[in-house]
């Protein structure tokens, strides 16, 4: 939902921009010709509170896009100051260094935020409720943006996944090609989400100059195992793709069963949205052109 129209975007500073959403804005602002510079560990460490102040200084910069985080969701639960850190302390500073540098900042939220026991998709103003501790982490690195004095858009986004990096999809299909059968959960339901789909809408929203809390996937919501099924079916894999309940795989963190964010004002300012097994087919045939030309 919009506050605020942001400024236009001239030139932007990518933070956290190896990562897998991180490359893929890198390659949006690419093709749109939008200036850019990135800023990634081991150089840039969002951590060192010098850090955010030292970049935007003199950059020229109009937005921030923060795509840094800490993202391993099992890992959180016995490290969770360490995430409340990275993902709540340090978008703290970044929110002030954007506000005296006149950036707007654009951060990315999750659907983790939320408890996972609607029945009806989450709308961007829903309380927080989050079940584990990295949605704790990433609640508080909002309620942090929702108290600074910095021009910021917040994206909240779910089940993302790309041609490259670690992600569910390259998973699976790591698994199909080396088992007969696997068994995928299918009691949490969401909306899996490309990081093309993603990088294009942030920047769109910004090109409409959109502030406030946006949600932004792509449409339709399933399952994990439905998820891992149409993979198997879009690239002709043998393998059998067994439901099963969270109860088989138990992990250190809790999941939401049902996660869906509602994304109906993304759609009408966004029309073009794909749904999702739409984003998955391009996705699918972005890693075999890249598999035919990496020789094994
Ligand atoms: N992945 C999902 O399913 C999902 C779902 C919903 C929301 N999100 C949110 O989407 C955003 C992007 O996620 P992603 O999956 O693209 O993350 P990612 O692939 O883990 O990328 C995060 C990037 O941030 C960098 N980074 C970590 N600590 C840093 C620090 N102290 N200073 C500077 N850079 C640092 C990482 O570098 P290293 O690799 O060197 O550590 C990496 O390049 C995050 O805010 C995440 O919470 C993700």
């Amino acid at each position: 939902m919009d506050h605020e129209p942001t400024n236009p975007i001239t030139k932007a500073l990518v933070i956290g921009a190896g990562g897998m959403l991180g490359r893929a804005w890198v390659e949006a602002l690419h093709q749109r010709g939008i200036e850019h510079t990135t800023a990634d560990l081991p150089g840039f460490d969002l951590l060192d509170p010098d850090a955010p102040d030292q970049a935007l200084r003199l950059g020229g910069y109009s937005h921030v896009l923060n795509a840094a985080a800490w993202t391993d969701v099992d890992g959180a639960e016995a490290s969770e100051p360490a995430a409340l850190e990275l993902n709540a302390a340090a978008v703290a500073r970044l929110a002030n260094a954007c506000a005296a540098n006149d950036c707007h900042l654009v951060h990315i939220s999750t659907d983790y935020v939320f408890a996972g026991n609607a029945s009806a998709p989450y709308p961007t103003d829903a309380p927080h409720d989050p079940i584990n501790a990295y949605g704790r982490t990433k609640a508080a690195g909002e309620a942090t943006l929702f108290d600074s004095p910095a021009r910021w858009t917040l994206i909240r986004t779910s089940w993302l996944y790309g041609s490259r990096g670690s992600n569910f999809v390259r998973t699976m299909l790591r698994l199909m090609s080396e088992r007969d059968e696997i068994r995928v959960v299918d009691d949490q339901r969401g909306r899996p989400t490309s990081v093309r789909t993603l990088a294009r809408a942030t920047l769109d929203l910004l090109e409409q100059r959109r502030s406030g809390v946006w949600h932004a996937t792509d449409r339709g919501d399933t399952t994990w195992h439905g998820l891992a099924t149409r993979i198997g079916e879009m690239t002709g894999s043998t393998c059998k793709v067994v439901p099963c309940t969270s109860g088989a795989f138990p992990r250190p963190a809790p999941r939401p069963a049902y996660s869906v964010l509602d994304i109906s004002e993304t759609e009408r300012v966004l029309p073009w949205l794909p749904k999702w097994d739409e984003a998955l087919a391009h996705v699918l045939t972005e890693i075999a052109q890249h598999d035919r030309s990496t020789p094994a």
